[in-house]
């Protein structure tokens, strides 16, 4: 099989807050255009890798290369301006800003005709589209959710990362949202990594699928075919 682009090569990170050491020797890498999973149960470390990723809580020691480059001591602006943008699991829509200002802050230039622009975003989001106007807070938790992903689109990034898309969803609502990350982020060729606690969903979208531990470590990597054969693997890591 033809070896792709680690785009994104995790390397023994060490993570704390203050002297709690959350991640121990965490590795994991994604591969150009791969859709990834980081599956484990609630405070194991899943949002403080993301967070380390991202330069907000950044590691003590080892190293983070996106695309050959070691930012692991990089500011978080400066990680999102080389295109990796971060769905929060709180969304953090800006309130008092409108849909069309909330989206409009986060753009910027891509290539080509596929390049998200507030005009295509609201050509494919429509319940978004009828609300332009209307302040983001006033949302509901789904139409939030789609606006948190349309502002990651809308940046036009290299990989997107997302802490649990799903969380307090109703189940039509996580099949809409597994819908919107399957046809607009993995069909554009973006990068995915995606927390969740609810690995239907994750198995649904990603291909390939780190456990974690409590011990903020990776315990095993599996591919969604060998976790579908499988499922004690994720009965013994994920059940409480
Ligand atoms: N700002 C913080 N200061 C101190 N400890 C923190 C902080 N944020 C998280 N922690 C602790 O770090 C550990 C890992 O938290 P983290 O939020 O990364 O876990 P998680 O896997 O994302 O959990 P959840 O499933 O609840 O989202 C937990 O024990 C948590 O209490
Ligand atoms: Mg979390």
């Amino acid at each position: 099989m033809e070896k792709r682009n680690k785009i994104l090569n995790i390397e023994q990170i060490h993570t704390y807050y203050g002297v709690s050491h959350v991640i121990q020797g965490l590795s994991m890498y994604i591969e150009e255009q791969e859709t990834v999973s980081i599956l484990g149960r609630n405070g194991v470390g899943k949002t403080t890798t993301l967070r380390s990723i991202m330069g907000l809580t950044p590691p003590q020691s080892g190293t983070i290369n996106i695309d050959g480059i070691d930012t692991s001591r990089w500011q978080p602006h400066k990680i999102s301006k080389i295109g990796v943008a971060y769905v929060p699991a709180e969304r953090h829509i800006f309130p008092g800003l409108t849909v069309e200002e909330n989206l409009k802050l986060a753009a910027r230039p891509g290539n080509g005709k596929d390049a998200w622009t507030f005009e295509r975003v609201c050509d494919h989001f429509p319940v978004l589209a009828e609300r332009t106007n209307q302040d983001g807070a006033t949302l509901s938790g789904g139409e939030q959710q789609m606006l948190a992903i349309s502002r990651a689109l809308i940046s036009n990034p290299r990989i997107i990362i997302m802490d649990e898309p799903s969380q307090g969803l109703s189940p039509l609502l996580v099949q809409m949202i597994t819908d919107v990350v399957l046809k607009f982020c993995i069909k554009s060729g973006i990068t995915m990594l995606i927390v969740e606690q609810n690995y239907r969903m994750a198995l649904k979208v990603a291909t390939r699928h780190y456990l974690m531990d409590t011990k903020g470590e990776i315990v095993k990597v599996a591919s969604t075919r060998e976790l579908v054969d499988d499922p004690e693997i994720i009965q013994s890591h994920l059940s409480v």
